[in-house]
């Protein structure tokens, strides 16, 4: 059996599959697989549009290029990938979130970016600039003033010189010190006197971030045109403390900086389209509710990818554990019929993606009291009644967006209950998942996992994509309705 050596291949080529290697979390090899498989499969598919896809892919991935950045170790290049030649500031405040930054840290880099960190002394305590530094291969600022450091270049310098700054974690004081104009440390300077964009990850306590004086922060910071990536729910690392305040992740954050960083083509812009994800929440009684294992990954990468693309997204999102994506308008709802509610209010769209795994069934009334065990009763019989459909209501209403795509997890006759599923709920794709044993991935695998194999079923056929990694099928997704938004003709 042939074999290729990545070694031998041309360096143009070289340079691309290490790029989008890069890019996607893969191995080179690996890289090289998927995209020879999707080849493959755009030669022999029904649509034969998976070709073009890549071509679109490659078209807005084509802009990253130029010289090795500046912190890149003597004679050691890294891989230029979807941040080659960008100069990022990273400012560490002081939290147990704090070693989190080592991952960003490293993260950033593989992605070709240069990172300077400001250390807040605060931040020392977690984390010591040895180690920050060994991993940004650069000089760890920590003093304001300084005259004895030979690094010495001043705050001014250090937030100009960087094309955006990031809080990674963003602690309370700092946010506060921001929203108030106070200028009493390094950290605290930096973001005064920057002229740059400024992303922060916040990360406290939960009753500190849903302190009023955080909310004012926040609300100060978001008007004076600060974007926020997370934070989100879940145990936090204090013990025994969970609830939102945690710090998102670093491969979030990465996204929200790649999102803010980016000057590719935007196919979507002007186009507003709606995405729903995650699950609904159904309530029993006041403690008690029907769900289900969406995780609201695939939908979150979908709503992320297509803010990439410029399109002004709306994501109406049941209650999940990962962070809103950043550069998309995020409306959080519990029940189907409030996501019912909030897509429609959202209308008219150019398109709306129905990603959300919503209850098909609710409680006829939920108990306004917590149900309780009565000896001798036995478990109490719940009336369940039908949720509203929310794919089939826009896919056939009277603004109806002019595509709209579904999703449909099957565990038997894929094809045949997606292709009823298209035909009944009115819509132009439905990207139907595998989720069987047999598929490799299963229903826990798909579900809360971060892989996909799906299958796009349109009227003119179906398209099988090979497994790959939700990101990635967020991304293909979004060049595709790119590509059908240009051509429809309305
Ligand atoms: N959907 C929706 N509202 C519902 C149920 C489903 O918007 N009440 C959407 C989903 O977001 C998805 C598509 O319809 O895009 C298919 O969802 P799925 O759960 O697979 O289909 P159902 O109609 O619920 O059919 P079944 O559960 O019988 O497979």
């Amino acid at each position: 059996m042939a074999s290729i050596t990545i070694r031998n291949l041309d360096d143009e080529v070289k340079e691309l599959l290490r790029r989008l290697a890069a890019e996607n979390d893969r191995s080179m090899e690996e890289q090289a697989r998927v995209m020879i498989r999707a080849a493959v499969d755009s030669q022999t598919g029904p649509i034969g549009r998976l070709d073009q896809i890549e071509r679109t892919l490659q078209e807005l991935a084509g802009s990253h290029s130029g010289a090795i950045p500046a912190a890149a170790p003597a004679g050691k290049s890294l891989p230029r990938g979807s941040l080659a030649n960008k100069r990022i500031l990273l400012v560490i405040g002081g939290g147990i979130a704090a070693y989190k930054a080592l991952d960003l840290i490293r993260r950033l880099r593989e992605r070709g970016a240069a990172v300077r960190v400001v250390m807040t002394t605060a931040a020392q305590e977690f984390v010591t600039p040895l180690s920050i530094g060994a991993l940004s291969a650069d000089h760890v600022f920590t003093e304001l003033f300084d005259r004895n450091d030979e690094h010495d270049v001043g705050h001014i310098r250090l937030s100009r010189e960087a094309e955006l700054l990031v809080v990674a974690p963003a602690t309370a004081d700092l946010m506060a010190k921001l929203a108030n104009g106070h200028a009493n440390d390094l950290a605290s300077t930096v973001l005064l006197a920057t002229d740059k964009p400024v992303l922060m990850a916040p990360a406290m306590n939960p009753r500190m971030w849903s302190h009023a004086a955080t909310r004012r922060n926040r609300a100060a910071l978001a008007k004076d045109g600060i974007s926020f990536v997370g934070p989100t729910k879940g145990e936090m690392a204090e013990s025994n403390e969970a609830g939102e305040g945690r710090m998102a992740e670093p491969l979030e954050i990465a996204a929200a900086i790649e999102a803010m960083l980016d000057t590719r083509a935007k196919p979507l812009a002007g186009r507003r389209i709606i995405v729903t994800s995650g699950p609904t929440h159904e309530p029993i009684d006041p403690v008690r509710y029907i769900a289900n294992r969406s995780s609201g990954k695939q939908g979150h990468a979908i709503a992320a990818a297509l803010a990439r693309l410029g399109a002004d997204v709306r994501l109406v999102s049941g209650p999940v554990g990962v962070a809103d994506p950043s550069g998309v308008k995020t409306i959080h709802v519990e029940r189907a019929q409030e996501m019912r509610d909030a897509v429609e209010q959202l209308l008219p769209a150019d398109a709306a993606v129905f990603v959300a795994a919503v209850a098909d069934w609710r409680t006829e009334a939920s108990a306004g009291e917590k149900i309780k065990k009565v000896a001798g009763e036995g478990p109490p019989v719940l009336r369940m009644v039908e949720n509203p459909d929310i794919l089939a209501g826009i896919g056939h209403h009277k603004q109806r967006p002019t595509l709209v795509v579904g999703f449909a997890a099957e565990t038997h006759d894929l094809l045949r209950n997606a292709e009823a599923k298209l035909a009944r709920k009115g819509a132009d794709f439905i990207v139907a998942n595998d989720v069987s044993q047999e598929s490799g991935i299963g229903p826990s695998g798909v579900m809360g996992g971060d892989r996909n194999r799906v299958r796009i079923v349109s009227k003119t056929g179906v398209e099988e994509w090979p497994e790959m990694s939700k990101d990635e099928v967020a991304a293909r997704l979004a060049a595709l309705i790119a590509e059908r938004l240009k051509t429809i003709v309305v």
